[in-house]
């Protein structure tokens, strides 16, 4: 079976890697052609763990193949998947743009019967605008297409496994020849548990799927914040809440706010599609408001425990959003760092991937090849991503170095007593 990736960003890479890697031939396409190139010799532009091997491995196998010629490489598929970016526009909704160029690019550029697939996370909505768009561009001709909503729930550092390995894979349809297409193609992938529904309710999955998530975090965190008023620790307050097989344990880890490029975007995208359907978004509005407000005061936590500011040094390890990526799209760090500036702080930075993406959005920070270098003369580290190298750090050899031997971990990652055995003192998040 072959079919067609359109966007060789995060989504379509680890689409077309999976697929190949499990059987299909697939033809990748980008309209940038100097992306492409780079791929086509092996440079991949995201870090992903397994990513780029697979790809290789797929390249030289002969089953995964990269181009920006988007009506050549859909000439002999019947299946293309839609994978752009859908970026915030500043007013809470997706700029969709490149998803209904893509659409109406395929539709224009086909010669047969095509089914048109959305990975691409999108508002509800968008799957039938895009088929009005299609009748409106392609006349009678439209008879030969088919549309669907396919989205992805890939995590950043985990995607390989849960593109292979989903805890479901959601298909939005209209007919019944879709869902016999995509009922063959992810059986032949073997790939599983499908569920079938309409195009409105595949893409509201998505975004409600997210927007529970970061309720679920604002919650937690705002119980984090009454632990630390009450003596209760958050960290045994989740661990007794995820029993409860209802609630799980999953994402309720307490920290220092929610980032990356999906979970911001999606919660804002919901409450636009909540308003103009004429719903009061105001669950989701409060874990946006909360979360936007926990990142905001970082800095005041920080202060407080310093004391005085002034000719202060901090050190922060981890400026990705989180741990497994070099992405550090709508990260604590890119609020924390500023903010510790503006009070006078002298920030020293380091992070194991992320360090040339952070450099790129707060180039005043001092970053560092290592924890040590950016420990050094510090009066406080502040670990604000899950790195797990981190917790293997030589802490002796940390306080030797440090003016002060100070740790707040944003993110309840060293092992407390360990720390605090060697002289530190110690601050997590949610601990009274
Ligand atoms: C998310 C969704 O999980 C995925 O299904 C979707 O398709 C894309 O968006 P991702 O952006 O990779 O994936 O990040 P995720 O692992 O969901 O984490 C999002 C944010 O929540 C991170 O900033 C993370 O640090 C934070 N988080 C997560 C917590 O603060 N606590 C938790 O318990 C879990």
């Amino acid at each position: 079976m072959k079919v067609a990736v359109i966007g060789a960003g995060y989504v379509g890479l680890v689409t077309s890697a999976c697929f190949s890697e499990r059987g299909l031939e697939v033809n990748c396409v980008d309209k940038s052609s100097e992306k492409i190139e780079s791929l086509k010799s092996g440079r991949i532009p995201i870090f992903e763990t397994g990513l780029d091997a697979m790809i290789s491995r797929n390249i030289a196998a002969n089953k995964l193949r990269f181009s920006s010629d988007l009506a050549t490489a859909i000439k002999d598929t019947e299946i293309s998947f839609i994978a752009v970016g859908t970026p915030g526009r500043g007013d809470g909704q997706p700029n969709l743009e490149d998803v209904y160029r893509v659409a109406e690019e395929i539709a224009t550029s086909a010669k047969h019967e095509m089914l048109i697939v959305t990975k691409s996370t999108v508002p509800v909505g968008t799957a039938r605008k895009i088929k009005h768009r299609i009748q409106h561009t392609t006349g009678s001709k439209h008879k030969q297409f088919d549309i669907a909503a396919n989205p992805e729930f890939l995590r950043e550092g985990s995607a390989i496994n849960d593109f292979l390995k989903p805890d479901r894979v959601i298909i939005g349809t209209e007919t019944d020849s879709a869902v016999e297409k995509l009922g063959m193609l992810y059986d032949s992938v073997d790939i599983s548990p499908v569920m079938f529904t309409g195009l409105e309710t595949a893409e509201l999955i998505k975004h409600s799927a997210n927007g529970f998530l970061a309720v679920k975090i604002a919650y937690i965190n705002q119980i984090a914040d009454i632990c630390e008023r009450t003596g209760a620790n958050v960290i045994e307050v989740s661990k007794g809440l995820g029993f409860d097989k209802r609630i799980g344990r999953n994402f309720l880890d307490a920290g220092p706010g929610f980032g990356g490029s999906c979970l911001p975007k999606d919660a804002l995208a919901l409450i636009e599609t909540a308003k103009s359907a004429g719903v009061s978004p105001n669950i989701i509005e409060a874990a946006v408001e909360a979360n936007a407000r926990r990142k905001a005061t970082l800095a005041n936590r920080v202060a407080e425990i310093l004391g005085n500011v002034e000719n202060k040094k901090v050190a922060v390890f981890g400026l990705t959003f989180k741990a497994g990526t070099d992405d550090v799209r709508e990260a604590p760090s890119l609020e924390l760092i500023p903010a510790l500036r503006d009070l006078g702080i002298e920030v020293s930075a380091y992070d194991p991937k992320g360090l040339q993406n952070a450099r790129a959005k707060v180039g005043f920070a001092r970053f560092c090849e290592n924890a040590y270098q950016a420990a050094e003369g510090a009066h406080a580290v502040i670990v604000l991503t899950e790195w797990p190298e981190f917790r293997n750090l030589d802490f002796q050899k940390m306080k030797k170095i440090m003016r002060k031997p100070v740790i707040l971990d944003f993110r309840n990652l060293l092992n407390r007593s360990e720390v605090v055995a060697v002289g530190f003192e110690y601050h997590g998040i949610g601990i009274g």
